[in-house]
């Protein structure tokens, strides 16, 4: 959940890493700093807070040098100040390290170290990283040691790597190396960024995408050394590993909010087309079916599945929520869905036609990653439906889907989530016309499909009326979303949404469920936004609305019905055009998007990136 950034090449480091490091502060952003190799020294500079507190700070006390790596934090051990930012060195001065992950052994390593005469000045884990490196490359703390080489510190880092446990991904510079930048990877993801005399390392490519598209994803067990004339790769037993090289398709401006106030709303916004990308090529109307070929699955492979588990966290597994109603419904498999730090461990059930699927925005959710090695340690066949090309999760599966929905920068997912909703639905279209589903239900579910990037569209440019309802609400302390069958799955996600950014206490559930308990909190203060969609369940919703009315609860009403009732019920009403049933959770769900949107920009909160929070969680 840190970014980490590394430059090595012929301009000044600096400008270049504080560049990369506003590019990944929407992956952790409690404090950042900076180290550039100058001739036989390291000069470091730390701040907590953003990036802009650092870009204060280089002001006043700038840096130089060509050879540098920068950290953006997302705290795990150790509260967010200067001395716990990274870059960490160790005894000498003459190594600094930024990590992403954790040091699950860093307790027993910091104690052996500190009985040889290591002393620490941090409480976080990553500092013992650094200490190592250096016990590996200069002996004893206190030892006279001569300048290193090339070789003798990427030996220590390889030795070093081979110590840690848990998740880690890290750059390292030494002054005694000054052209050389080393990296590392277990569990968090690192990738090379392959430029023109000059090299590059980073969490993501987000960091370095404006420079170079030319990229090299890091596997497990693997480290690289940069120079400034190329890289090597290898394990960390040191054997020279080769790597292909991949041409990133988006460019830098992708990145960027283009135009918009914030990330969120430009990708909220963005969702008629990142739909479209989610299904496009994907859709066969002459023949009545998807076409998935990622999976590597043969239509009799697909004939023999008897059980789907999904694995997600937070929004992804509400996407698998939508996903068991959607396949059940068209391909009649039976359908489980876990949350992955759950599946990970309870010992799961795995049958030989068992598929699993784990659906991840940034394809390195560790809890997630953990469940998909569960699954695979288990003889599950397992798929991956992740967003970010080249991830970890998506390299571990033996197959699966990407979602096409581009770099999604707002911490809380939306273009995402319904650019998973999308594949859940060619996944049921694909699977039933394998087994049951009927030519001419296949081809209703591909025209509903292909029409909804434009009803979607059509809704956004309305978007000034929820805002308008939404702002009536800014004051809210507690708020439920309800929903049934499989809009249940898009109140919570509505609910997860409201919560995550504007910070109200927001809960979603099925909509019958108030009567056994949470009714009890409704008051006239309290607020219920209630998914009501024309169709044989529309009465029992009314009547849900109808018991939270008795008791004065505010209720906002999301519907495609012109049922007479609700406007006698509900205190607002945000009308969605009618669609068919298997992709109203895909426009449902865009209304509570730009609802909690609307509220929390009225509350004043960050949205791009809420309090507590970070974009990918690597850390259990
Ligand atoms: C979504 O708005 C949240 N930021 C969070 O719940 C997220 O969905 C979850 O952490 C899973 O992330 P992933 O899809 O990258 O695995």
């Amino acid at each position: 959940m840190c970014g980490i950034i590394g430059y090595l090449g012929g301009e000044e480091a600096c400008p270049i890493l504080i560049e990369g490091l506003k590019r990944l502060e929407y992956r952790g952003y409690d404090s950042a700093g900076i180290a550039t190799v100058v001739p036989g020294a390291i000069a470091i500079r730390k701040r907590p807070g953003k990036i802009a507190a650092l870009e204060a700070l280089l002001r006043e006390q700038p840096i130089h040098g060509t050879t540098g790596i920068a950290h953006t934090r997302w705290a795990t051990h150790g509260p967010a100040n200067e001395v716990n930012a990274h870059p960490h060195t160790g005894m000498t001065g003459r190594i600094a390290i930024v990590h992403n992950g954790i040091i699950e052994n860093y307790a027993t390593l910091r104690t052996h170290l500190e009985r040889e005469g290591h002393v620490f000045h941090t409480e976080t884990d990553s500092e013992v990283i650094a200490h190592l490196i250096e016990r590996h490359l200069y002996g004893p703390a206190g030892a006279a040691a001569p300048p290193c080489t090339l070789a003798q510190l990427e030996a220590a880092v390889s030795q070093t790597a081979k110590m840690l446990e848990g998740t880690f991904g890290i750059a390292v510079v030494c002054a005694d190396v000054p052209d050389a930048l080393i990296g590392a990877r277990k569990g968090s993801p690192l990738v090379l960024g392959v430029g023109n005399n000059e090299m590059f390392l980073a969490s993501d490519v987000n960091a370095f995408v404006l420079y170079t598209r030319q990229v090299i994803y890091l596997d497990d067990n693997e480290m690289v050394t940069l120079r400034r004339d190329g890289y090597q790769t290898s394990t960390f037993e040191r054997r020279p590993v080769t790597k292909d090289i991949q041409q990133i398709s988006w460019d830098a401006d992708e990145i960027g909010r283009g135009g918009y106030p914030h990330f969120m709303l430009k990708e909220i916004c963005e969702q008629p087309e990142t739909i479209r990308n989610a299904f496009r090529g994907r859709l066969l109307p002459d023949h009545a079916t998807a076409k998935l070929g990622g999976l590597h699955l043969s239509n009799r492979d697909i004939l023999l599945i008897d059980r789907i588990v999904i694995v997600a966290c937070g929004t992804a597994l509400h996407a698998g929520m939508v996903g068991k109603y959607v396949i059940e419904e068209l391909a009649r498999i039976p359908v489980e869905v876990d949350y992955a730090s759950e599946f990970r461990y309870r010992n799961p059930i795995i049958r030989p036609n068992t598929l699993v699927l784990a659906i991840s925005q940034s394809g390195e959710t560790a809890d997630t990653l953990a469940a998909v090695r569960e699954a695979r340690q288990k003889g599950a066949t397992v798929m991956g439906i992740c967003n970010v090309v080249g991830s970890t999760i998506a390299r571990e599966c033996e197959g699966g889907v990407y979602v096409h929905a581009g770099p999604e920068i707002g911490v809380a997912s939306t273009k995402a989530f319904t650019s998973q909703l999308t594949v859940m639905v060619l996944l049921a279209l694909y699977f039933g016309r394998v087994r049951d589903l009927s030519r001419a239900t296949a081809l209703d579910v591909i025209n509903a499909l292909q029409g909804l990037p434009e009803v979607i569209k059509e809704f956004l440019a309305q978007r000034e009326t929820v805002r308008q309802i939404a702002e009536r609400y800014v004051h809210t302390q507690h708020a439920f979303f309800i929903g049934r069958t499989e809009l249940y799955p898009v109140a919570l996600e509505g609910a997860l949404k409201l919560k995550e950014i504007s910070y109200i206490d927001a809960n979603g559930y099925p909509a019958a469920e108030m009567k056994h308990g949470p009714i009890a909190l409704v008051d006239e203060q309290h607020l219920t936004v209630a998914l009501v969609p024309e169709g044989e369940l529309i009465e029992k919703m009314l009547s849900n609305v109808q018991e939270i009315r008795a008791r004065h609860g505010r209720i906002v009403a999301v519907t495609d019905s012109d049922h007479p009732k609700l406007p006698q019920l509900c205190d607002d009403i945000i009308r969605v055009p009618r669609v068919h049933p298997i992709v109203r959770p895909i426009l449902m769900v865009v209304p509570l998007q730009l609802f909690a949107y609307y509220i929390a920009v009225a509350r004043g909160c960050d949205v791009d990136q809420p309090r507590n929070l970070a974009k990918s969680v690597t850390v259990e």
